[in-house]
């Protein structure tokens, strides 16, 4: 039998339960029986009695020897990694292991403007100081993209003693940049390449769509499997490959940020979504492209709606797309995506995956059937046809990059500063100490440690009066601003 049909941890776990032991330890529910009853009605007996802890038998994720390091393993050899760690800190427990297991206080890493949180809180507590590189911007849709070899070479010539290279694949919207590129760019100064790979558990596993962290030759990737790839919410892997970084010490560092308390749900379902991808994802995943580009071109043909497709590629930043992900952009009409959100919510009890001003996203997985796309098309096209009346109230995306302001503190040093408010329009020459965004496309205009600059509060303004929405600093009406305090020497 193929060893990826195997499900090491999933099986003895459902083995161990069927021996029926007496237990004396924790969870104290103790398969359920203690615990309330309506909610162990609800949620099963079967779940319940795998919802173990790290007794001798079941191995243990912070020194896996066991079960835990067998399912390891195979996740590793379908993933093309030399070695896989679950994580039961989500992606972000993975990234921050990833940023923590390579840079230390004061060193650079160079990231894509428009990161994550998880990606800043990386970089908080390791001390690291960014270096920022701008995605491309796309004007049409409002959202941002990948970042350029280019701009990464660029990046790479000012500042070479860079300790790693972070780079989102795909994007939220299914976009990817030329990794493969990135790497070879990155490797050319001994530089690791961590990839955050939230939204991309499945693009390993078809050939249709873009690379993977892996197969483009990065160093490290944070995929969330929960996202994509079939397990259970939390539920994520990092992807090392030896060379540039120590597996070692991602495991020391990945063991820090973990609980003790290790959910074996979680560490199940991930088990068994690797023998699903290995095994029949090729399959599930052309079912899935089928059905999502059936819909895209049924949507396109809906007047005032536009479903992003593969003719958006062409430069390095746009160098692929997953087609699975449905970016619908309803501005023609008018509304904006949030609006199209609720309407969808009331009118149709569907759920989208997100919403912003100008965009609602839908995702098409092996979990979606013919009938749930049909009534997503049908839905959308009474939306289009309710809103049609105001369609020429074109929502303005037209948007400019702020300047990049100078990093005067790392966000680390800015995180534990003595800190004050000041009035906004005194604020300039100060240094923040928080952030400032305008999402979409989720690019700062200011990051804590930041110089506040006359341009970039001018242009949080604008922003601020073209309605659109600037958010993240304490005093929502923008008449106040956190900075570091200054203490004067007498
Ligand atoms: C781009 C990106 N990176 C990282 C994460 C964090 O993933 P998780 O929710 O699994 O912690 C997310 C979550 O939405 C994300 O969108």
């Amino acid at each position: 039998m193929c060893s990826q049909l195997k499900t090491p941890l999933f099986t003895a776990l459902v083995e161990h339960a069927e021996k029926e032991p007496i237990q004396f330890h924790i969870p104290g529910h103790k398969k359920g029986y203690g615990m309330d009853s309506e909610f162990r009605e609800f949620v099963g007996k079967n779940a319940l009695s795998i919802d173990l802890i790290n007794i001798g038998p079941l191995d243990d994720l912070h020194q896996p020897k066991g079960i835990i390091k067998q399912a390891q393993d195979l996740a590793a050899e379908a993933f093309g990694a030399d070695y896989t760690f679950f994580s039961v800190q989500g992606t972000s427990g993975a990234i921050m292991t990833m940023i923590l297991s390579v840079c230390g206080p004061g060193d650079k890493i160079l990231v894509p403007r428009n990161v994550h949180k998880s990606i800043m809180s990386g970089i908080i507590f390791s001390g690291a100081r960014p270096i920022f590189i701008h995605p491309e911007v796309d004007q049409n849709l409002g959202i941002s993209h990948g970042i350029t070899p280019e701009s990464v070479q660029k990046a790479l010539e000012q500042h070479p003693d860079t300790k790693a290279v972070l780079v989102i694949n795909p994007t939220y919207f299914g976009v990817s940049g030329d990794l493969r590129k990135i790497v070879d760019i990155a490797h050319s100064y001994q530089i690791p390449v961590l990839v955050d790979e939230a939204h991309g558990a499945h693009i390993h596993f078809h050939d249709a769509l873009p690379l993977s962290a892996m197969q483009a030759g990065a160093d490290m990737a944070a995929t969330s499997v929960h996202k994509l790839g079939g397990s259970m919410t939390q539920s994520s892997i990092l992807n090392v490959k030896k060379g540039l970084v120590s597996p070692e010490r991602v495991q020391t560092t990945l063991s820090m940020l973990t609980t003790t308390s290790t959910s074996y749900l979680l560490l199940a379902s991930l088990d068994a979504a690797r023998r699903s991808l290995a095994t029949e994802g090729q399959s599930l995943l052309e079912r899935s492209i089928r059905l999502a580009e059936q819909t895209r071109a049924q949507v396109n043909e809906i007047t005032h709606l536009y479903c992003m497709g593969d003719e958006i590629l062409g430069t390095s930043a746009i160098f692929t797309m997953d087609p699975t992900k449905l970016l619908v952009s309803v501005k023609e009409l008018g509304i904006t995506g949030y609006d199209a959100e609720k309407w969808l919510r009331k009118r149709f009890n569907i759920e989208v995956e997100m919403s912003d001003l100008y965009n609602i996203l839908c995702i098409i997985t092996s979990g979606d059937t013919e009938e749930d796309v049909l009534r997503l098309v049908h839905a959308l096209k009474e939306l289009a046809d309710e809103f049609k009346h105001q369609a020429d109230s074109d929502i303005d995306t037209n948007m400019v990059l702020p300047e990049i302001p100078v990093l005067a503190l790392t966000p680390r040093d800015a995180f534990y500063s003595e800190t004050e408010i000041v009035p906004f329009e005194e604020s300039a020459g100060r240094i923040i100490a928080e952030f400032v965004m305008v999402y979409p496309p989720g690019i700062p205009i200011f990051i804590p440690g930041e110089i506040i600059t006359e341009e970039n509060l001018a242009y949080t303004k604008k922003n601020i009066e073209a309605g659109l929405p600037v958010q993240g600093a304490e005093d929502h009406s923008f008449q106040l601003l956190r900075v570091i305090k200054e203490h004067s020497i007498n």
